[in-house]
């Protein structure tokens, strides 16, 4: 073997030989195709330097004694802060966009990377639509994060690819626009703009009934209305509308951070997981023949955006096992042994011949 193996772990103990896992006799061809027992041989009684590991110590094979994934023990809860009521969104007849009814589907809000494309039929192309950083390439296999373009995980979803027609962020009656899906700072002078805009427009509506109930038809009492300055009347809408915006229609969606001594308010961190499970590999691709609702059960009658709708291991065992017909169930179909992180560029000396020699 002429080949880089970067380390697994910087807290193993011992280090086995490249061939003990690679033996040319065991077939080239499937380099990765390496036996439980190279693995159990410290994961069935794992120690590690320093003795302290996160991970749990007895993993002795798929099948019988691998732990839970993490992601699903008890009270792990989801971290994110984007209110979504998944049950109420994938009922039928859910309204939509113009009063019109519509039926969601999971592919309306969850795709990969690759496949985000478009168009989303509940998106507006006008939203602003930015992939979030932590979408770039990852290099550490234990960095949560996802190479892209690819097909393995889906991408979280937007406001601006999945909710922005049903659910539009108009602020004030008078007008047509919406504000844009940004942070306050950058909504509160696009209000007040609009507002100048409008009142340059309609000098009329200065005078305002000083008590709107006293504003009776057959009882006019003139001396109730204010005649106000341009200026005024901008500062006092844009007041109105963002108290409304804010608490209300930002609130819906979103966790809001009303800080001392400043006026507009802070937009919690969406938080939304990227990858679950970092510590293991999946690809969501190779599983496409499956329903989306097979594997998470808990997304058609989850109302919290708090709950993991993840499938546990249980799922993964129904068709990952040992049996002829099974999918592969020893370790590396879904753990990686060497960090990619350590990774240099591949340098092989094998031809395609040598390879198909060393396979039998
Ligand atoms: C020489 C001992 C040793 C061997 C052999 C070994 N591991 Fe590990 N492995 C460790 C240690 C030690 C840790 C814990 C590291 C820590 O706590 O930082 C670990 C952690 C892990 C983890 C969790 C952390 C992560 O980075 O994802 C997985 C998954 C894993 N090993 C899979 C495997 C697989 C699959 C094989 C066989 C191809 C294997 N290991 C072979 C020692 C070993
Ligand atoms: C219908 C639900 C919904 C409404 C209403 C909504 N948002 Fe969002 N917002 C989202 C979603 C989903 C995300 C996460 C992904 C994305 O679109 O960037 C998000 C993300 C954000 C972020 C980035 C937060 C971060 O750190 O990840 C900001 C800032 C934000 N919204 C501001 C607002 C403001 C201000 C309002 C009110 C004017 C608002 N949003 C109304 C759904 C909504
Ligand atoms: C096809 C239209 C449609 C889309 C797309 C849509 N929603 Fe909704 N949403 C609705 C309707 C209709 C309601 C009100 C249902 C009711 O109150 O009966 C609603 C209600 C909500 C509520 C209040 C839920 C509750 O439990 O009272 C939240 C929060 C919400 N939506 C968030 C979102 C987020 C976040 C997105 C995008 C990821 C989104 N919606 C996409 C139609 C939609
Ligand atoms: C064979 C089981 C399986 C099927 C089928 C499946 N998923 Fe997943 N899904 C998973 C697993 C496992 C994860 C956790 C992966 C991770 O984050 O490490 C996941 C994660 C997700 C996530 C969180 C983001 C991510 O990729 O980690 C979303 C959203 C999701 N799936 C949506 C869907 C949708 C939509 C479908 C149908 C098109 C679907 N899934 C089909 C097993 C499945
Ligand atoms: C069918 C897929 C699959 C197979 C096969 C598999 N694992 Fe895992 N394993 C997972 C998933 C998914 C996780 C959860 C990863 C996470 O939480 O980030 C996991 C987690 C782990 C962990 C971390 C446990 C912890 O403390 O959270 C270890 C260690 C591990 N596996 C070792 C092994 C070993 C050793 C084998 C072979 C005997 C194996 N796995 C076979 C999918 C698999
Ligand atoms: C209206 C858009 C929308 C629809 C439709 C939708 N989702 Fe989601 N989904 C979201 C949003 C937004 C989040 C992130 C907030 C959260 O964690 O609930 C999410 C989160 C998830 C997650 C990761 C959260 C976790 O803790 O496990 C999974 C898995 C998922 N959805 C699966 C599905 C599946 C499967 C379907 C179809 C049966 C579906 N979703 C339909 C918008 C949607
Ligand atoms: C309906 C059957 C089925 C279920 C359920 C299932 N898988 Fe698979 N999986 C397959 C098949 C078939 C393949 C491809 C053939 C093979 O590798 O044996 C595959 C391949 C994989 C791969 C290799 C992907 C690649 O890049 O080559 C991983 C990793 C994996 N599955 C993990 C999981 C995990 C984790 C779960 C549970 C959350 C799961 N699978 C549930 C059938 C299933
Ligand atoms: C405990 C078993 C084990 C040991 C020891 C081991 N490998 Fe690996 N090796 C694997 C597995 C499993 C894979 C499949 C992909 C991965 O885990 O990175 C692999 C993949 C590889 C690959 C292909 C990487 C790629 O990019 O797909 C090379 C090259 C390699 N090993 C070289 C080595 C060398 C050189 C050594 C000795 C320094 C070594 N291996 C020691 C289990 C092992």
């Amino acid at each position: 073997m002429c080949h880089d193996g970067p380390i697994h772990q910087a807290k193993q103990v011992f280090t086995p030989s490249c061939a003990s896992c690679h033996a040319d006799h065991r077939g080239a061809i499937r380099l990765a195709a390496t036996g439980d027992a190279n693995c159990t041989q410290c994961h069935a009684n794992l120690t590690a330097r320093g003795s302290s590991t996160q991970f749990v110590r007895n993993v002795a094979s798929f099948e019988s004694n691998h732990p839970e994934f993490a992601a699903l023990r008890p009270e792990r809860r989801d971290p994110g802060t984007i209110q979504l009521n998944h049950y109420l969104h994938l009922q039928p007849n859910l309204l939509g966009p113009n009063g019109s009814r519509v039926q969601m589907a999971c592919a309306d809000c969850h795709r990969s990377a690759a496949d985000a494309g478009g168009p989303w039929p509940y998106g507006d192309s006008k939203s602003k639509t930015e992939i979030p950083k932590d979408l770039s390439p990852g290099i550490s296999k234990n960095e949560p994060s996802i190479p892209v373009p690819s097909r393995a995980y889906m991408a979280p979803a937007t406001y601006a690819q999945t909710c922005a027609v049903c659910h539009s962020l108009q602020f004030d009656k008078r007008l047509a626009d919406a504000v844009p899906h940004d942070k306050p700072e950058v909504i509160h002078p696009f209000v007040v703009a609009k507002l100048q805009d409008y009142i340059a427009a309609h000098q009329a509506d200065l005078r305002v009934p000083r008590d709107p109930s006293r504003d009776l038809p057959e009882k006019p009492i003139p001396a109730d209305y204010r005649l106000l300055t341009p200026p005024q009347w901008v500062a006092e809408r844009a007041t109105e509308d963002e108290q409304l915006l804010w608490r209300k229609t930002c609130k819906q969606c979103h966790t809001l951070l009303m800080e001392e001594g400043s006026a507009l308010p802070k937009i919690a961190p969406s938080n939304i997981t990227a990858r679950y499970m970092p510590h293991a590999n999946f690809d969501h691709s190779q599983h496409g023949l499956v329903d989306c609702a097979s594997c998470h059960a808990a997304a058609t009658t989850s109302q919290q955006s708090s709950d993991v709708l993840l499938p546990g291991i249980a799922t993964c065992r129904a068709c990952h096992h040992s049996g002829a017909e099974a999918a592969e169930s020893r370790c590396f179909e879904c753990h990686t042994y060497h960090d990619p992180a350590q990774r240099k560029p591949a340098h092989s000396n094998f031809s395609v011949a040598d390879l198909l020699a060393r396979a039998h």
